[in-house]
């Protein structure tokens, strides 16, 4: 028979999302709601081997919805990748009596909790959050939103000043392996091109779409770059353009990590609000190793060993759009 869930963890891992406050509160006070003991893990899967592991209560996650960051800190733990942290992990986990967790990161933090659930028997639910948006079986992950929001209001000035000046703009925004933000801000600021970890950048197509757009006296332009297109980030791509069109006044701006901060947007709120609600009840109803995500406005879930292999994929015809609209 399958064990009954009556004290759980939360834990926060991987790269920090804006959101991940709400969704830790929404994890929090559902489960007090019915009657669980819910526990804080700090610093993600660090937390479980050092055992730094904190009771909450309703008022320990009050006035942090608006929040970014996550009040329980994040890390990407390496000793949880060796079998013998994760048994130290489950050790400190079966003291307390733990027998429920939930992790809110993204598909490294689900690999972790599929080993974990695997080898131990721990019952895990994962909520996507991660700025990225790389998560199969999910239509939004937790800061995606605000992330986006956040660069398309940091290029909207660059516009400003590039528009001043007849300059074109290299914007270099975040996405190691992803190129959502790179894609959606693009569209939204209304950028030339998009260079995405995704597709081999076609560095001689960029550089003939610039020259024709010279040629034309279209001086005010924008290339947005995720910072792991194939290419070598902005930097290297500011180089060639700078030595192919050197008449072009060109400069470079990496946003960087003020993507990952700020306060989290009302999508992001909700769903994180949404997610950490279904993943208690998961815990309850017995639907357990799976991934809490939203498909068509419906709670949608993944198997962890599902999740953890699925990427979403990005359409040509997403691409197509841009250089439409960008003539
Ligand atoms: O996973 C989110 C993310 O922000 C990626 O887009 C980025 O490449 C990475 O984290 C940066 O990680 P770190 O803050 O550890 O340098």
């Amino acid at each position: 028979m399958q064990q009954k869930v009556s004290k759980i963890g939360v834990l926060t891992s991987g790269g920090d999302a804006p959101g991940m406050n709400a969704a830790v509160r929404a994890v929090v006070r559902t489960g007090i709601y019915y009657g669980l003991e819910v526990f804080g893990i700090m610093r993600g899967y660090t937390g479980t081997i050092e055992n730094d592991i904190v009771p909450m209560h309703s008022r320990s996650v009050a006035n942090i919805i608006q929040r970014g960051g996550t009040i329980l800190k994040t890390a990407r733990c390496k000793d949880f990748y060796e079998y013998e942290g994760r048994a130290k992990a489950y050790a400190n986990l079966k003291k307390i009596g733990i027998n429920g967790l939930i992790i809110i990161g993204g598909d490294g933090s689900f690999r972790g909790a599929h080993t974990f659930a695997s080898e131990f028997g721990m019952p895990c639910i994962g909520l996507p959050g991660t700025i990225d948006k790389d998560i199969a079986g999910t239509d939004f992950t937790i800061g995606f939103d605000t992330a986006v929001n956040t660069a398309i209001d940091a290029i909207d000035k660059i516009r400003d000043t590039a528009d001043a000046h007849d300059r074109l703009f290299i914007i270099e925004v975040m996405g190691r392996d992803s190129g959502y933000i790179a894609l959606h801000s693009g569209i939204a600021t209304g950028a030339e091109s998009i260079l995405i970890p995704e597709r081999k950048t076609d560095i001689e197509e960029l550089v003939g779409s610039l020259q024709e757009k010279e040629k034309r006296k279209k001086l005010v332009n924008l290339v947005i770059v995720a910072e792991g297109d194939n290419f070598g980030g902005a930097e290297e791509v500011a180089k060639v353009v700078k030595e192919r069109l050197p008449n072009v006044d060109t400069r470079v701006c990496i946003l960087g990590h003020i993507q990952r901060g700020g306060s989290p947007s009302c999508l992001d709120r909700l769903i994180a609000s949404r997610m950490g609600y279904s993943a208690v009840e998961c815990l309850l109803e017995g639907r357990f190793n799976v991934m809490v995500g939203i498909v068509n406005n419906r709670m949608h879930y993944t198997p962890l060993e599902k999740a953890v292999k699925a990427k979403q994929k990005i359409g040509d015809d997403w691409l197509k759009i841009i250089k439409i609209l960008a003539s």
